[in-house]
């Protein structure tokens, strides 16, 4: 049965098929004017989101808040888990999600650990979205990952996906690597030294999907014939004595190196970024990191905010 969107929670990149992503896309294509404040939308009118942030977050929580007032609801944040009542006066983290899920319409969840967003789930009287449970899964990133790639590359079938650096602790090309399966004949080169390799379960699933994988710590061979290079950074702020902490080697894309990769077509990062990608690639046409906070379409990518065609919040005159 096809997933639904209705009254559920967002936990994994498992729960998805791929009727309900090209569902998705096709109304997120729809909704870029209402993104871009173009057009006012009120279908959430009266809604609260609640979001409870047990990790540091920008893009994710300012990113969903900003999605639910867009559409005309309202939303309320707990950024700092020492204010509330879990911590000095010892609630549990079961009865706080219990608490919060009765005072707002859903919730949207980021923690250290994995596993917290679906413990939450059980006890939520509202849907839970998981906007990133330890080193474990991102979905939403990877949501929006994907609705990019389909955006810069025009398909999300037929095409070869470099991942580079922290593969064993970066939670984002967990959940992508698990929506990319559900689509066909696609070349993932994972590169990253053995510490920081990809998860074996997640390497199986796209093998047994079909897909072509190659393992490499060789940066410029496996960067070569992408037609996406996707950048991890070291996720350090995860490290906990375990083998993959052990260090891996922090690849570089600069641009010369970019300038080589002859189908290369999207330039893309969940941020934030370290020396993984330095400042001067943000002038490529490849670079897709940034544009894809907005969707920018790319025709508009060489267009600074002066640009004469180009209204500063992104629309043509
Ligand atoms: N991509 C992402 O999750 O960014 P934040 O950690 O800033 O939310």
């Amino acid at each position: 049965m096809s997933f639904s969107f209705t009254g559920s929670h967002i936990l994994s990149a498992d729960q998805f098929d791929l009727s309900a992503l090209t569902k998705l896309f096709q109304l997120a294509q729809r909704m870029e004017t209402i993104a871009n404040g173009e057009v006012t939308c009120n279908v959430l009118q009266g809604n609260i989101l609640g979001s409870c942030f047990f990790e540091e977050s920008t893009r994710t929580r300012w990113s969903s808040e900003a999605a639910f007032i867009r559409l005309g609801g309202s939303a309320i944040s707990m950024t700092d888990p020492k204010f509330s009542s879990m911590f000095k006066k010892k609630e549990t983290f079961e009865d706080t999600i219990r608490v919060l899920s009765c005072y707002v319409d859903a919730i949207v969840i980021r923690h250290p650990e994995e596993g917290k967003a679906a413990i939450a789930a059980q006890h939520s009287n509202v849907p839970i979205i998981n906007g990133g449970d330890g080193k474990k899964e991102h979905p939403t990133q990877a949501l929006l990952d994907m609705f990019t790639i389909q955006q810069e590359l025009g398909r999300l079938n037929n095409f070869a996906i470099a991942m580079a650096g922290d593969l064993a602790r970066g939670r984002t090309v967990h959940s992508l690597m698990k929506l990319l399966s559900l689509y066909s004949d696609i070349q993932f080169n994972l590169i990253a030294s053995d510490s920081w390799q990809m998860p074996d379960e997640l390497v199986s699933q796209v093998q047994g999907k079909g897909h072509h994988v190659i393992q490499t710590d060789d940066f410029a061979a496996g960067i070569e014939n992408a037609d996406i290079a996707y950048m991890v950074r070291p996720q350090n702020e995860r490290s906990n004595g375990q083998d993959s902490d052990a260090p891996g080697d922090n690849f570089c894309l600069d641009a010369k190196t970019a300038r080589k990769c002859k189908k290369l077509t999207a330039i893309m990062h969940p941020l934030p970024r370290n020396e993984e990608i330095p400042p001067e690639v943000d002038q490529l046409k490849e670079a897709a990191y940034f544009r894809q906070a907005k969707q920018v379409p790319l025709k508009l990518n060489f267009a600074c905010p002066l640009h004469p065609r180009v209204h500063p919040r992104g629309f043509f005159f």
